[in-house]
């Protein structure tokens, strides 16, 4: 009797204790993973500004803490869909674009291909090359309803709604890049997909539509090829494209491999454009 009731109360007791331990051992890991990931979506969410000033930064004679309070206007506080293009016309007016005629460079499907070769040869200048380009290439941000803060997570993406924070921010410096061509401007498109001149693209649909005679005097498409091309300058789409340019500018298009950009881009002292 004495043995029967005594031996059960340490053993429940130690199978109390264990059972406690683990729920404590639960709980501290639980605590643990939300305090780390809670800091790492708090640092993420904080990271577009200091990016965006270190990049503004390399440009110089701007005020970038002025320009990031301008950006910061087009957005903060609305719905990240219900941002047209024209929220970002007072950014544009504070840091406009300089013409660069016969050295702009525009681009469809061939981001890292173009800015690889632009970065080695001074001779052309993209988009994403000039200040307002490079301050959030590549970079996600919206704002909220409600908010005054940056948000750089659980941003609508580019298809997800038509004026959404990113889309139209692109929209708009686009326009205002392509509103400066002058001169001869060239092209890269990518032949190694169906419809080099898409138009639903930013080329076709907002930037082409910008080239005016006689500002802009000519347009040469290079079409990147590789190994497994499956396109030409015959395509029909790049038929389009010169159908769509006022007639009085001159259009060429050369298709030009991938590895001779390569290697042109490896030897920045010979001349522009002697590549193609
Ligand atoms: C997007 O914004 C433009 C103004 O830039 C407006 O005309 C258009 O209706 C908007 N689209 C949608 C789907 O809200
Ligand atoms: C062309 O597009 C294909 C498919 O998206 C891609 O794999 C390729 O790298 C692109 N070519 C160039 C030159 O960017
Ligand atoms: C261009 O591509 C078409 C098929 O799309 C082919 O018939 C034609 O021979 C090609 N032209 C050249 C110059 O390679
Ligand atoms: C060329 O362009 C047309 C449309 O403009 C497209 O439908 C066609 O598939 C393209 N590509 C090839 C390889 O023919």
């Amino acid at each position: 009797m004495e043995r029967g009731g005594g031996t059960p109360l340490p053993g429940k007791r130690r199978r109390t204790r264990g059972v406690l331990l683990a729920v404590l051992a639960v709980l501290l890991l639980l605590v643990v993973v939300a305090v780390v990931v809670g800091v790492s979506v708090r640092q993420k969410a904080h990271a577009l500004k200091p990016t965006f000033m270190a990049r503004c930064e390399a440009f110089k004679g701007y005020d970038c803490e002025k320009i990031w309070g301008v950006f910061e206007q087009a957005y903060v506080g609305l719905d990240p869909c219900e941002v047209p293009m024209e929220a970002y016309d007072p950014l544009i007016a504070a840091v406009p674009f300089k013409p660069a005629c016969n050295r702009m460079m525009f681009w469809s499907k061939t981001k890292d291909v173009v800015h690889d070769f632009t970065e080695k040869r001074d001779c052309f200048l993209t988009v994403e090359e000039t200040l307002l380009g490079s301050v959030l290439d590549g970079l996600t941000w919206c704002g909220k309803e409600g908010s005054r803060e940056t948000f750089t997570t659980d941003c609508p993406g580019w298809s997800d709604c038509e004026n959404n924070t990113v889309r139209s921010f692109w929209n708009r410096v686009s326009t205002a890049f392509a509103d400066e061509a002058c001169g001869d401007v060239s092209a890269m498109l990518n032949g190694s997909i169906v419809m080099p001149f898409n138009p639903t693209s930013v080329f076709a649909s907002i930037e082409v539509k910008r080239f005016h005679f006689p500002r802009v005097k000519s347009l040469k498409v290079v079409l990147v090829t590789q190994q497994n091309s499956v396109t030409n300058c015959t395509n029909a789409s790049l038929k389009d494209l010169q159908e769509e340019l006022d007639q009085r500018i001159t259009y060429n298009c050369k298709e030009v491999a991938e590895a001779q950009l390569e290697e042109c881009g490896a030897h920045p002292e010979t001349s522009c454009g002697s590549c193609w």
